[in-house]
This record gives structure tokens, C-alpha cells and sequence, in this order.
């Protein structure tokens, strides 16, 4: 089947390149000519594990091209997705001028004769489909069309995909979910993943809005619930490593995101929280729980510096590490990353900030460019080590678990996804710190 998608970030992306690897021809529009560009020369723009190795099979059998034209976009496909970004406003609610200025883009488009099914992927709050649907209604209206509902119907089809594992979650997701209010479209749409088996749940389009934000908060629920009871295991002297495996041992819990660390961040979790605050807020409902969630949060991925505070009487002049900089391993996203937090922190106490990551390094440093003269990038995780008085685990990236930790002998070290042992790096660091970890006394 032929498929447009609009927006060519790790959702799109993924997408496009997984329709066409399961047989579908995909056009992918970005209103970024250079992304465009670099795409059409087999070069992708983002890290996402497997995703090359299908980007190179699906360019071979041309079944994947790009384009920046809309008319072009907007002809080809009987589905047009829409996986453009929503990002917080400072109020916390979605920014929806991106999926507005595409849905004006293709009202301008859409002929008589033809029925386009518009899928929205992109996470929108709970009304925005039915919203498309009276707002294109309304466009095609005043361009003469005397029946506009005949030119387009509008489905949600949320995406669950995670970064750094969203080829893999594309191409065998726990769950599909549909919403619409015409049946045939919801089959024409579940269609596309029928190479994928998937469980399919249809249901009307709010449902399905709403069930994308509590997926989310539900997640970011689970890690603020941990890293809260980590803070408990510290003051009582337990252990949340262990408190969390037997957790996740009970089958109506489940040991998914229940990782005592830094905290949730990425473009997803916190941007979905705030927005679903903000949609309460709209509709006079509190929402206690979410709220503490993102407290939680912003404290936990403070801590370090609270941390470092304790061990040395200034951070002025003092050398900080920061070992690894995405907001999880196997991305290079830094959205929403403690990385940036603490960077920013420790360059307003005068620290001499050190950092490294296997792929982030790029986007990390376009995102904090004011400060780009007081960042020292380290070529390997030894160099950091060596170069600083104390270090920050912030990603627990796998290649981090084989350094040479006699490095770490007498260096002040804050593990933040306790990614060592700290009864072994109690023993060689000055000072050793995981989170809600039992407290042992130096030998
Ligand atoms: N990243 C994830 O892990 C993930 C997972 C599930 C859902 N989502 C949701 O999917 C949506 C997209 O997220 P993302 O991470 O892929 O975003 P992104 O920022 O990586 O990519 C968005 C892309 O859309 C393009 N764009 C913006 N406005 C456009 C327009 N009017 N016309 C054409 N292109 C336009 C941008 O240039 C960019 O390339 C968001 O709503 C997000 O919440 C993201």
C-alpha cells in the first residue's frame, strides 16, 4: 500500500522505513531540506540501532523516497501520517502548531474523487483528531468543496516505540492501537501491520489519544515511585537494588521501569506528563499523582549535585565528569536529559565540566551552545576519568561496565544508574555514592 508520512524524526523515520521494509512505498516529507537532503543520500540523521541496516535494503528495492514538496506528499499516499513533533509549551500543555501547519498543508492538497486516510502518530491530546477532523472540514469548505467529509477520514494510531529499541518494537509491538470513528478506515489502517501480527485494539479516537498519555504516565509513574523508595532505603539503610528485583518479581507488577536512577527523560515522559497536568488543568480535574511524579523527577535528577555539595566545601574550580550524556543508552537523544541539568548546574558553581559519550556528544552540545567554550569533551571514558576529581555516571551505556575501575581509585564518584559494585568502589573511590544504596562502612 502507499504511505505518506510527514515528519521525518525517530518516529517517522522509524516508521517510513519499517512500512517499506514490510512491503509498503513510502514517501517521507520533513520541512528540514538539509534532512531531506542527507536522506535521499542514504545518510540517517538520528542513532537508532538495526535502523540502517533496513534503510539500506529499503532504498535498494526503492520502495522508501523523500520530499519536502506537499503536493507531492499529499497525492501519493491513500494514508498520510502525521509524526511531527508536539513539544511543551512553557505551561507544560503540547505545542500543536507543528500538526496544525501540516494539516494546513494538506487541506490545500486533498481533490475530490479521492479519500485519504489521515493517521495521526504523533502523541496529541485527547480531542486533537476530532479537532483535524472540523478543522479540515472547515478549509475545504471555504475552498468550494461542497462535501469535504467525502475527501478524508482522520485515525489515531499512537506510537509506543522506544529509542534505542524502535526497530524492534516497530516491527514486533506489544499492542497496535486504533481509533476511529469510521470502521473501514480502522481496518484499511490495521491493515498496513498485518506482516507484524499484531494484538490490534480499535476503539474510538479520544480512547485512543487518552490511552497513549496514560501509557506514559503510568511508565514515569513507575520510576518516580522507585526513585522515591530509594530515598527511603537510604535513610533506613536498605537496599533498592534488591527491593526493586523482589518488586518486579511480584507478575502484577512486572520489573519494567522500576530502575532506581536519575530519572525519567527523553522527549516522551516528560512532556506527556506535563501535557496530561495541563489537559486536567483544562478540564478542572486534579491530577496529584502526576504532579508528584514530575516533583520526584526534578529533584532525582538533581542529586548529584547535592551529592558533590556534601563531599567538597565548593564546586568552584572543581573537575566534574559526566560519563555519558543521552537520556538512555543505545540513543542519541539528550532531550530532557539529567546530563543537561547537571551540566548547567556545575558550569554556574565554577566546575571545570568534563564529559563523554559514545553518540550523544553531537546533540548534547548543540543543545547547551552558550556554554560550549566551558564543555571539555573527553575522546574516552579513561581520559574523563583521569582528567577529573569527581565523576558522574549519568547513562549506564554498556561500554561503561568494562572501565578499568582502578581509575576511580581515590576520585570522588556518583553512580547514578548503580552500574557498579559499590562494595568493591567503596573500597577504592574516596567517596562512593549509588542511589538507595544499604550504606558500608570503609574497611
Ligand atoms: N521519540 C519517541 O521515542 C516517541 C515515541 C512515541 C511517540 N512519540 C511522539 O511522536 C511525535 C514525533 O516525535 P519525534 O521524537 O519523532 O520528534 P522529532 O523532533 O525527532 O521529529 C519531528 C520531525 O518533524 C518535522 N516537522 C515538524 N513540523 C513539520 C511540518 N509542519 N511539516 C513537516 N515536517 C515537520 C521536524 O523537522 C522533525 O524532523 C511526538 O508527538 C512524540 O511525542 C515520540
Amino acid at each position: 500500500m502507499k504511505i505518506s508520512i510527514i515528519g521525518t524524526g525517530y518516529v517517522g523515520l522509524v516508521s517510513g522505513i519499517c512500512f517499506a521494509y514490510l512491503g509498503h512505498e513510502v514517501l517521507a516529507l520533513d520541512k528540514d531540506e538539509k534532512k531531506i537532503q542527507s536522506l535521499r543520500k542514504g545518510k540517517i540523521p538520528i542513532y537508532e540501532p538495526e535502523l540502517d541496516r533496513l534503510f539500506s535494503v529499503v532504498r535498494k528495492n526503492k520502495r522508501i523516497s523523500f520530499t519536502t514538496d506537499y503536493k507531492e506528499c499529499t497525492r501519493f499516499g491513500e494514508f498520510i501520517f502525521i509524526a511531527v513533533g508536539t513539544p511543551p509549551r512553557a505551561d507544560g500543555s503540547a505545542d500543536l502548531s507543528f500538526v496544525r501547519s501540516a494539516i494546513e498543508e494538506i487541506s490545500n492538497h486533498l481533490r475530490e474523487g479521492e479519500l485519504k486516510i489521515i493517521v495521526t502518530k504523533s502523541t496529541v491530546p485527547v480531542g486533537t483528531g476530532r479537532w483535524i477532523k472540523s478543522f479540515l472540514a472547515e478549509r475545504l469548505k471555504s475552498r468550494g468543496i461542497p462535501n469535504p467529509c467525502d475527501l478524508f477520514d482522520v485515525v489515531s494510531n499512537p506510537e509506543f516505540l522506544r529509542e534505542g529499541k524502535a526497530v524492534q518494537d516497530f516491527m514486533s509491538p506489544d499492542r497496535v492501537i486504533i481509533g476511529a470513528d469510521n470502521r473501514n478506515s480502522a481496518w484499511r489502517v490495521a491493515s498496513l501491520y498485518e506482516k507484524v501480527n499484531p494484538t490490534l485494539l480499535v476503539c474510538d479516537i479520544s480512547t485512543a489519544e487518552m490511552i497513549k498519555y496514560a501509557s506514559n504516565a503510568f511508565l514515569a509513574t513507575k520510576i518516580s515511585f522507585i526513585n522515591e523508595m530509594s530515598k527511603l532505603c537510604e535513610s533506613l539503610n536498605a537496599d533498592i537494588e534488591t527491593v526493586s528485583r523482589a518488586l518486579g518479581l511480584d507478575h502484577r507488577i512486572s520489573p519494567a521501569f522500576l530502575k532506581a536512577g536519575l530519572g525519567f527523560g527523553g522527549s516522551c515522559l516528560p512532556k506527556d506528563v506535563s501535557a496530561l497536568i495541563s489537559i486536567g488543568k483544562q478540564h478542572n480535574v486534579t491530577t496529584p499523582i502526576l504532579q508528584a511524579v514530575m516533583e520526584v523527577n526534578n529533584e532525582q535528577q538533581r542529586k548529584p549535585i547535592k551529592f558533590l555539595k556534601s563531599v567538597f566545601p565548593s564546586l568552584k574550580g572543581v573537575r566534574v565528569g559526566l560519563l555519558g550524556l543521552s537520556f538512555k543508552p543505545e540513543t542519541d537523544d539528550v532531550r530532557n536529559s539529567p546530563s543537561l541539568v547537571l551540566a548547567q548546574e556545575l558550569v554556574k558553581e565554577g566546575s571545570i565540566l568534563w564529559v563523554h559519550d559514545p553518540i550523544a556528544i553531537h546533540n548534547f552540545l548543540n543543545n547547551l551552545h552558550k556554554f560550549e567554550k566551558k564543555i571539555n569533551v573527553a575522546k574516552t571514558p579513561e581520559q574523563l576519568i583521569t582528567n577529573c576529581d569527581a565523576v558522574i555516571i549519568v547513562t549506564d551505556w554498556p561500554d561503561y561496565k568494562d572501565i578499568d575501575i582502578s581509575l576511580l581509585q581515590d576520585k570522588v564518584v556518583f553512580d547514578g544508574r548503580n552500574m557498579l559494585n559499590p562494595e568493591i568502589m567503596n573500597q577504592i573511590c574516596k567517596v562512593y555514592e549509588g542511589i538507595g544504596r544499604t550504606r558500608l562502612s570503609r574497611e
